[in-house]
C-alpha cells in the first residue's frame, strides 16, 4: 500500500525547517547506506547525532503523533528518528531497496523496517527530476509532493530517486516498525477503518453494526498485532 499524507507540516513549519537545514553540516549521504544501495547513492544527508536533525526529526514525529491517517495507515510500534536528505543538481539514488533493520544510533534499539517515508520539504515547482519512483504490483509510481507532504510505502519496495536536472531537493525519510508486519494485513484494517470512520457519519456511533465492525476491526488487530 503507497499513501500519500497532505499537510503533514504547516507552511510556516516548512519554512522553519528549510531555514535551520540551510545552517545545518551536511556530510555524505552513504554514511546509512548499505553495501548495494552506496554504490547507487549521490546525495547529502545531516548528520544523524546533529543538534539539528535531532530537533526537527522530533516536529516531525511530534505532527505524525496527531495525524489520523498516518496513524491509521502505519499503526506504528517503532519509529526511526527521522533524517534529512539533500539532492543538488546532479545528484539522484539509483535503484535499490533499504535495509530490512537499523539500529538507532546511540541505543540498543533496533528497528525492522516496514514502512519507508519521504517528508517532501522544497515545493515541487522548485526543481525538476528528484521524483522518487516505487516498483509496485500496478508497475512503477512516480511520487513528487508538496511541501508538507508525506508518502509511506512499504519497505519491501525497489525504489530510486531521479537525478536532479535543475534546484534542489530537500526532504526527510526514516523508517518503521509497524504492529502489523504484513502489508495486506495493514492495508484491510485501514480500508475498514476508512468505512468505520465514514459510517460512523451518517448512522452514528450507536448504531448497531457500527459497534459490530468497530470489534471486528479490535479483534483484528488482536490477533495480527505485536506490541
Ligand atoms: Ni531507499
Amino acid at each position: 500500500m503507497l499513501i500519500c499524507i497532505p499537510d503533514v507540516l504547516s507552511k510556516a513549519q516548512v519554512e522553519t525547517f528549510r531555514a535551520r537545514l540551510d545552517a545545518a553540516p551536511w556530510v555524505d549521504g552513504r554514511v546509512t547506506a548499505g553495501a548495494q544501495s552506496a554504490a547507487a547513492k549521490r546525495n547529502t544527508q545531516a548528520p544523524e547525532d546533529a543538534a539539528v536533525a535531532r530537533e526537527l526529526g522530533d516536529a516531525v514525529l511530534d505532527a505524525l503523533a496527531g495525524n489520523a491517517t498516518f496513524l491509521s495507515a502505519a499503526l506504528p510500534l517503532k519509529i526511526f528518528p527521522p533524517l534529512f536528505n539533500r539532492y543538488e543538481t546532479g545528484d539522484g539514488f539509483g535503484v535499490h531497496i533499504d535495509n530490512a533493520i537499523r539500529p538507532v544510533k546511540g541505543t540498543p534499539v533496533r528497528v525492522r523496517t516496514d514502512l519507508s517515508a519521504t517528508l517532501f520539504l522544497n515545493a515541487p515547482e522548485t526543481y525538476d527530476g528528484g521524483d522518487l519512483v516505487i516498483e509496485t504490483a500496478f508497475g512503477a509510481q512516480e511520487v513528487k509532493l508538496e511541501a508538507g507532504a508525506m508518502v509511506l510505502y512499504p519497505s519491501s519496495s525497489l525504489h530510486r530517486v531521479s537525478t536532479v536536472t535543475r534546484g534542489t531537493r530537500l526532504a526527510s525519510f526514516f523508517w518503521l516498525q509497524s504492529m502489523v508486519r504484513d502489508d495486506g494485513e495493514r492495508a484491510l484494517l485501514y480500508d475498514l477503518d476508512h468505512s468505520i470512520q465514514a459510517l460512523t457519519i451518517t448512522r452514528g456511533p450507536g448504531d448497531g453494526e457500527v459497534i459490530r465492525l468497530t470489534g471486528v476491526y479490535h479483534n483484528l488487530i488482536r490477533r495480527w498485532a505485536d506490541t
